[in-house]
């Protein structure tokens, strides 16, 4: 039997997941900034899921500032544990379980929000996923994938790195990580769009700034079958 690889590249385990959750870890006002703008746009007691969470930082910012009941998806077994770990010493409420996105563990029509961040890119079957998101989110639902545009310039990518703070070696090695994986991997704003029209949600609105998109996809009654 063959079964399909669910990331691209290699897994988020162990030493590398470690290794992104330190580096990132210095780059929490990311997910600070982001979870205030999402927060105005989810109501209070909304159910949240966040696809591919890492570490949790995102989760953890948007607990701090809201009373939603909050999820995380991820492939990655040991970002599942150090989120569990990172929300529980943060005293936030958040259930984290280990999951492909193409194939979520979830009912249809289970959430009420649902976000994805610099993950998207890396996931095999991205329409597949796409697909996955709209059974799984409630008609009306809004989801959000924030993720690097295949054609940002090299000038957005060096600010960027500059806003990341890191050390000289880190420096380093996310610049070679940039070029070599993570361009590589990224989807044109055309691509996503072409991808969506593949979906049940059929359209989306893209905006874009600095080096990333930002996806808008509002759920839509469809009948999944089952
Ligand atoms: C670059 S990290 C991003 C983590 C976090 N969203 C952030 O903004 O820092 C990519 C994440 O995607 C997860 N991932 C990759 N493929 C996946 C899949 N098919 N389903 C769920 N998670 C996946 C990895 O385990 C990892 O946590």
């Amino acid at each position: 039997m063959t079964t399909t690889k669910a990331y691209k590249g290699i897994a988020m385990e162990g030493p590398i997941a470690a290794w992104y959750a330190k580096t990132t870890l210095k780059d929490v006002k990311r997910h600070k900034l982001m979870a205030a703008q999402l927060a105005k746009k989810i109501p209070a007691h909304d159910r949240m899921l966040e696809i591919a969470p890492g570490p949790g930082y995102f989760c953890i910012e948007l607990a701090k500032l809201g009373q939603y009941q909050i999820m995380g998806l991820d492939i990655s077994k040991s970002f599942v544990e150090m989120a569990r770990k990172n929300a529980a010493e943060a005293g936030i409420q958040a259930e984290f379980r280990q999951g492909d996105a193409a194939n979520m563990p979830f009912e249809n029509q289970t959430f009420d929000f649902i976000f994805c961040q610099a993950a998207f890119k890396n996931f095999t079957q991205p329409v597949k996923a796409i697909a996955e998101i709209h059974r799984v989110l409630r008609p009306g639902g809004v989801a959000v994938i924030v993720d690097l545009r295949r054609d940002a310039s090299q000038a957005d990518i060096e600010q960027e790195i500059k806003d990341m703070g890191l050390g000289p070696i880190n420096e380093i090695l996310v610049r070679w990580t940039f070029q070599h994986m993570l361009l590589k991997s990224a989807y044109s704003v055309d691509e996503m769009k072409a991808m969506v029209s593949q979906t049940p949600f059929g359209t989306c609105q893209i905006d874009v700034s600095g080096i990333g998109f930002t996806a808008w996809l509002e759920g839509r009654a469809f009948d999944h079958g089952g």
